[in-house]
């Protein structure tokens, strides 16, 4: 397996109902990469997302995760692969703190693995987990307050520390700074940067603050197709981004 083929997606086309939204997308995602896909709205990022993440069947096309098919997986499959998307709200219990939440992830994850040890020592790997992914994500100060009291951006950290319990491989998420005011975002940047050092990520994202302070490369869906994927230098001075996207800043 070369580096390019960790994650690989060829030729996926999807429709509904006769309206053709992808139409040959190709995607080489490295090990480690933080990989972004902009491009303007409607032009179908997040139904290649539903694609990846087992929510919808792709028309056509395959997708090889470390030379797995894992094209038509259902979402539990592919999370126990690696493969974790971070949904907005769900998953999160509003009347439990932050860290039960967390907790609660990580309990699942890891229930099955340590369950040959004895329970002291299992609940003490999994509270120093929990408290890991706290401070990752950087909700410590608020680690025993209920998640419906965070404020939007502390929500959307939880959302991601809820993912991080999973222990994911891939992590796919979908404008995360999207309604955050600029420190907030300016946090959540820092947050992800930090979250996914060891990880590999695949951001959609508007904000091209956050796309061109978190990528290492960026993949433009332009019309059903990836227009162009590489370097942010390269995109930022090419043509033909511009005048699909960047233009209409
Ligand atoms: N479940 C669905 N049923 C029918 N049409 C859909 C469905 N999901 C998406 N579409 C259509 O597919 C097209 C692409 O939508 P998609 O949400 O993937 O775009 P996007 O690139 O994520 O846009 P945005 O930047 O606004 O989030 C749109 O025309 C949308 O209406
Ligand atoms: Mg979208």
């Amino acid at each position: 397996m070369s580096m390019a083929d960790y994650l690989r997606i060829s030729k996926i086309h999807k429709d509904f109902s006769g309206l053709r939204v992808l139409e040959g997308v190709d995607l080489k995602v490295r090990e480690s990469e933080r990989h972004a896909i902009i491009g303007p709205n409607g032009a179908g990022k997040t139904t290649l997302f539903n694609i990846i993440s087992g929510k919808f069947k792709p028309s056509s096309g395959a997708i090889l995760f470390m030379e797995q098919d894992i094209s038509g997986k259902q979402p539990h499959e592919l999370n126990r692969l690696g493969l974790a998307r971070s949904f907005q709200i769900t998953n999160v219990f509003r009347e439990l703190s932050v860290f039960d939440n967390i907790r609660s992830g990580v309990r699942s994850r890891h229930g099955l693995r340590y369950h040959f040890f004895r329970r002291p020592e299992h609940n003490r790997l999994i509270n120093e987990r929990t408290e890991a992914i706290v401070h990752e994500v950087g909700l410590q100060k608020v680690m025993n307050t209920p998640a419906s009291v965070l404020s939007y951006g502390q929500q959307r950290a939880l959302e991601i520390g809820i993912t991080l319990s999973t222990e994911p491989k891939i992590i796919l998420l979908d404008e995360p700074t999207a309604g955050m005011t600029r420190e907030e975002t300016g946090e959540a940047i820092r947050m992800i940067d930090r979250v996914t050092a060891k990880r590999t990520l695949i951001i959609i994202e508007h904000d091209m603050d956050v796309v061109f302070s978190l990528a290492h490369t960026i993949s433009v869906l332009h019309y059903g197709k990836i227009l162009v994927s590489d370097i942010p230098e390269k995109i930022r001075s090419d043509q033909r981004v511009k005048d699909a996207y960047l233009g209409e800043e």
